[in-house]
């Protein structure tokens, strides 16, 4: 049976925004989830000044919810502070694309956790305390 995806989801799977990678990036986190294999990896650009993401790419290996999930967590957190960048949680990311179905929620937990690894990534490169990242199953 076929899932049924809100057009906002359709949206960021068909253009996704953000695909690709950083050269020289000051942050870099993956997420994977071992049950179905799909892997999520983000790159991040912070001004060292204000500690605002100025740039954030990702390159997803998965479903068309994770990459929809990437896009939207990439969209969400470009132009924010590393600490409101810290704060998106998954069901914000799923919220935003007006829901995923039950089943796929899980997929917007890797954009949570990638995001959270390249932010501690860039914290521990600047003599920041790391924040413990949350591993959860949806
Ligand atoms: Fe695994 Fe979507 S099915 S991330």
């Amino acid at each position: 049976m076929a899932l049924d995806y809100s057009k906002k989801v359709m949206d960021h799977f068909i253009n996704p925004r953000n695909v690709g990678e950083i050269e020289n990036p000051d942050g870099v986190g993956e997420a994977g989830n071992p049950k179905c294999g799909d892997i999520m990896k983000i790159y991040l650009k912070v001004n060292d000044d204000t500690k605002i993401i100025e740039d954030v790419k990702f390159k997803t290996f998965g479903c068309a919810s994770a990459i929809a999930s990437s896009s939207m967590a990439t969209e969400l957190i470009k132009g924010r502070s590393i600490e409101d960048a810290w704060n998106l949680t998954n069901s914000a990311v799923a919220e935003a694309l007006d829901g995923l179905p039950p089943i796929k929620m899980h997929c917007s937990v890797l954009a949570e956790e990638a995001i959270h690894e390249a932010l501690n990534d860039y914290r521990g490169k600047h003599g920041m305390e790391l924040i413990p990242v949350e591993h959860h199953e949806e």
